[in-house]
């Protein structure tokens, strides 16, 4: 059973074309079809999720949006303490993975989330300015990400928390303190995600630390399932936005 999911999971990776006239139809084409199984694989893929979310307090009777939050599993993390916060937003451009999200919100009677099919580059909270805003293996798949980050700054308080966990490869010339990757790393994992609409950037961690007080950064990289040998990279940042600009 497992290694048949596996098998439907790897044909939409790496065989089925991803269809659509716009950026939402393609994400709805690409997850529709393996959105039910897609949290048991992304597990396995999709590695320091559990370290974000556990490293940012949470604030008491805030408001915490998680971007691209696909099927909420990473509420999970929360446990008891989910609780605490007056209203979760878990927002996504695609349908079929908020399918999966409502569900598993019935079935926790977590009453404070409500799912948002909605852009990220342009959702605006309706009660006003958050505490929290997250993007969990989201950045890398929205073509205009400055525009999502920036709306991030735009939404948060003065004093609130971006988290961000995803792939990304290094410049070739990353400024002092950051990791260099070599050539065929970043090279190769570009090329590869690029088929499934995955973009990591060598930009996306300068532009954080730009916009963003860090409070935690880690460079880390990881096995991807079915492919020997190399490890992808991927970081964990977490910021504060500065009380002016
Ligand atoms: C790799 S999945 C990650 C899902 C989830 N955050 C996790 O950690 O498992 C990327 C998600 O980003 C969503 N997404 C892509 N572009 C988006 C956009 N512009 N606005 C909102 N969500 C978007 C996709 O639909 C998908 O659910």
């Amino acid at each position: 059973m497992g290694f048949l999911s596996d098998l439907k999971i790897l044909y939409h990776l790496a065989l089925r074309p991803v269809r659509g006239h716009d950026h939402a139809a393609r994400m709805e084409n690409f997850y529709a079809g393996q959105a039910e199984s897609y949290d048991d694989f992304r597990k396995r893929l999709l590695k320091g999720r559990q370290e974000l979310y556990g490293s940012i307090p949470i604030p008491d009777g805030g408001t915490w949006i998680d971007m691209g939050g696909g099927t909420g599993a990473n509420l999970e993390f929360f446990g008891d303490s989910l609780a605490r916060l007056n209203k979760v937003y878990l927002l996504d451009l695609s349908h079929s993975l908020l399918e999966v999200a409502k569900k598993r919100i019935d079935s926790r009677g977590w009453t404070n989330v409500e799912t948002i099919e909605a852009d990220a580059t342009t959702f605006r909270p309706p009660a006003g300015q958050v505490d929290v805003v997250t993007f969990s293996y989201s950045l890398t798949m929205i073509p205009d990400w400055f525009a999502a980050i920036e709306n991030a700054l735009a939404i948060l308080k003065p004093g609130g928390i971006l988290g961000v966990v995803d792939f990304y490869v290094s410049r070739k010339f990353p400024a002092g303190g950051l990791k260099r990757h070599r050539w065929f790393t970043r090279t190769f994992w570009p090329a590869w995600f690029a088929m499934d609409n995955v973009f990591p950037s060598p930009d996306h961690v300068p532009f954080l630390h730009r916009h963003f007080e860090p409070l935690k950064f880690e460079e880390n990289a990881a096995k991807v399932p079915y492919v020997p040998l190399v490890r992808m990279p991927y970081y964990l940042f977490v910021g504060r936005k500065r009380s002016q600009g």
